[in-house]
């Protein structure tokens, strides 16, 4: 029986990248879309015509009504799901806290963080041997800012992937035993249409270079190489982990105290 992967947020960025990698290792992939019908359409043509059983899925992952309509879809048309990566997101603004918006926050939180959390319950119910099925592995798509409370200006952003990360460790322990594993990984500043204003803009990509280890941004490949290795039975013994694919995190820029010594 072939696996079924269901990626949120997979007709663009990181979510896209990894189905066009899992449907060279025989995925049948759903793909969710919230707004972006024309890249989903293209994007399942092209899974299919690799061999693999593609279909696209309309659904607001901030919407609790939409995710359970989303995974009986799903049932219908290519069985259970056995993966997921949840990899719909939102980023904001860049804004502090006294200038933050209760709306906006809601809905943040609502997508990065309930969103997630509802989609893994309906992927739960499916995989789960407690229920009749032949587990999975769920991928939850954190970032580094869980780790640093975000860039300036993003702590509300990193408050929802802190969340994500903890749930994980949770969810992970929980499931355990009932064939399942759930992991996060935790990219770091990636080229994607969620970087694009900061990627356009020469100087602020340089700034943000010069504080990655290796000295610049990831690819969407990059990304999503980790995350289908982490799908697969290679990955069999990781589970609960937080996986940093990050070009070594954050450094501060400039010259270290050795480097200037020698230079
Ligand atoms: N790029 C980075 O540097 C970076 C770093 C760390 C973590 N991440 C995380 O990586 C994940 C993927 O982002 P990306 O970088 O690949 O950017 P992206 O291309 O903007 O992908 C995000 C996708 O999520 C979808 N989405 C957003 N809200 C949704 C909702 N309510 N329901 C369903 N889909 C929704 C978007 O579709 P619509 O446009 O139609 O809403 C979009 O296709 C996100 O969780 C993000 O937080 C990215």
């Amino acid at each position: 029986m072939s696996e079924v992967l269901m990626i949120t947020g997979g007709a663009s960025g990181i979510g896209a990248a990894t189905a066009r990698l899992a449907a060279e290792k025989g995925y049948n992939i759903a793909i969710n879309y919230r707004t972006r019908e024309s890249e989903a359409r293209l994007l399942v043509d092209e899974l299919n015509a690799s061999g693999i059983k593609a279909y696209a899925f309309q659904a607001d992952i901030s919407r609790p009504a939409d995710i359970e309509r989303l995974y009986r879809e799903v049932d219908e048309k290519l069985g259970r799901v056995t993966a997921l990566v949840n990899s719909a997101g939102i980023g904001t603004p860049p804004a502090r806290v006294d200038e933050t918006d209760a709306d906006q926050l809601h809905y943040l939180f609502q997508t990065n963080v309930l969103g997630l959390i509802l989609s893994t319950r309906e992927a739960v119910c499916r995989m789960s041997t407690l229920h009749g099925g032949k587990g999975g592995v769920i991928i939850n798509v954190s970032s580094m800012a869980a780790t640093i409370g975000g860039r300036p200006g993003a702590s509300l952003y990193a408050a929802t992937k802190s969340a994500v990360d903890a749930f994980t460790l949770g969810l992970a322990k929980e499931v355990a035993r009932e064939g399942i594993r759930a992991l996060s990984v935790r990219p770091g500043f990636t080229i994607t249409g969620m970087t694009e204003p900061y990627v356009a803009d020469p100087q602020t990509l340089a700034e943000i270079a010069s504080t990655i280890p290796v000295g610049r941004p990831g690819l969407v490949d990059e990304v999503a190489r980790p995350i289908v290795w982490l799908l697969s039975n290679e990955a069999s013994f990781i589970t609960g982990a937080f996986i940093d694919i990050s070009g070594g995190g954050f450094t501060i820029p400039g010259l270290s105290p050795l480097q200037a010594r020698r230079s």
